[in-house]
């Protein structure tokens, strides 16, 4: 087993607070989605994931319990890189398929997480003894070209997490995605649909509140990493559904007038009673617009699958043939 850290914690509170500055000192403010998963946000994170109202993990489980085998069948890859990979969890449907075929190589996952990406990884190497396993501690937005290379891989983005993207940042991602591939590999994506606005807005405004508490998070993580001194009790959580993006929302809106020390930015920033503060999209998809997007980087949809009940959509596509010349 091998682990190569391309972002440190220490890169990672750079990033921060150049994030950090730029977001808070915008109208509207907002934050990355990113800085929510330190160890607290990542462990409530896995609890969304079993909350009746977050029907996305179950729904995408359900796709690649029925369709593993075929994934495998078709693309029989060696090499399996996942980003943004967490817990794996899902992805072991993937590995326990592609070793059944008897294709299965290596493993490839790729975190900004170092603690969440150590823990998944001794898990799935002691498991599957008999692959490579090589981690790398990442920013999927920034380190695909450290993927390694040799032998047919298919590149697995799961869960959604590309709709924390915006549609100009999910272009520039799927391109250089494209471009850190061979002709004839495969993606294996991921993505939520568009669907009833009830159902969209409880998954993320759950009835026990975890969502709330992993939302407000984020402070936590700025309160401990630059020092702010952000009150946690005085945010509320809000989940709205933005039908013209189509996309999900998170924002904490202030309850009163706050002013906020960041010592580390020597920084103070106020709130007005009621001010929100953006700290995430969650976009959502239909067929037709993710093959859209994939075709315009370079892929192109071979399969497209979703669960009984239509709610998610697991794609998988294969780059383009460089151009033949006559
Ligand atoms: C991990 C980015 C896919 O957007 O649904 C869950 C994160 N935010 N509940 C999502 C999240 C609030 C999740 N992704």
């Amino acid at each position: 087993m091998r682990i190569d850290v391309h972002l440190t914690p220490e890169d990672l509170t750079e990033q921060l607070r150049a994030d950090a500055r730029a977001g808070l000192t915008a109208t509207p403010k907002w934050l990355p989605p990113k800085y929510f998963y330190d160890a607290y946000g990542s462990d409530l994170f896995e609890r969304i994931t079993a909350l009746p109202e977050y029907y996305p993990t179950r729904a995408e489980r359900e796709i690649l319990t029925a369709h593993a085998a075929d994934i495998a069948r078709e693309t029989g890859v060696k090499t399996l890189v996942e980003l943004g990979s967490g817990s794996s969890d899902k992805t072991r449907l993937l590995l326990d398929a592609l070793h059944a075929h008897g294709t299965l190589g290596r493993f490839v996952p790729l975190d900004v997480s170092q603690p969440a990406l150590a823990a998944a990884t001794e898990a799935i190497a002691a498991d599957y003894s008999d692959i490579e396993v090589h981690a790398i501690v990442g920013d999927f937005t920034r380190d695909l070209d450290r993927i390694p290379g040799g032998g047919s891989r298919m590149v697995v983005f799961l869960g959604s997490t590309i709709g924390n993207l915006n549609p100009g940042e999910r272009a520039a991602f799927l391109r250089e995605l494209r471009g850190a591939l061979e002709p004839g590999e495969w993606l294996l994506l991921g993505t939520d649909l568009v669907k009833d606005e009830q159902t969209l807005v409880a998954a993320y405004d759950d009835e026990q509140g975890i969502t709330a508490e992993f939302n407000t998070n984020v402070l936590r993580v700025l309160n401990r990493s630059l020092g702010a001194d952000f009150d946690l009790t005085a945010f509320d959580h809000v989940a709205l559904w933005d039908a013209q993006h189509r996309w999900i929302e998170m924002r904490l809106r202030a309850q009163r007038e706050m002013r906020v020390h960041l010592p580390a930015l020597d920084l103070e920033i106020e709130f007005r009673p009621g001010e929100e503060l953006r700290t995430e999209i969650s976009a959502k998809f239909d067929r037709q617009s993710v093959a859209t997007e994939l075709a315009g980087a370079g892929f192109t949809m071979r399969q497209w699958w979703t669960d009984p009940q239509g709610r998610f959509g697991l794609s998988l596509s294969r780059t383009s043939e460089r151009p033949t010349r006559h």
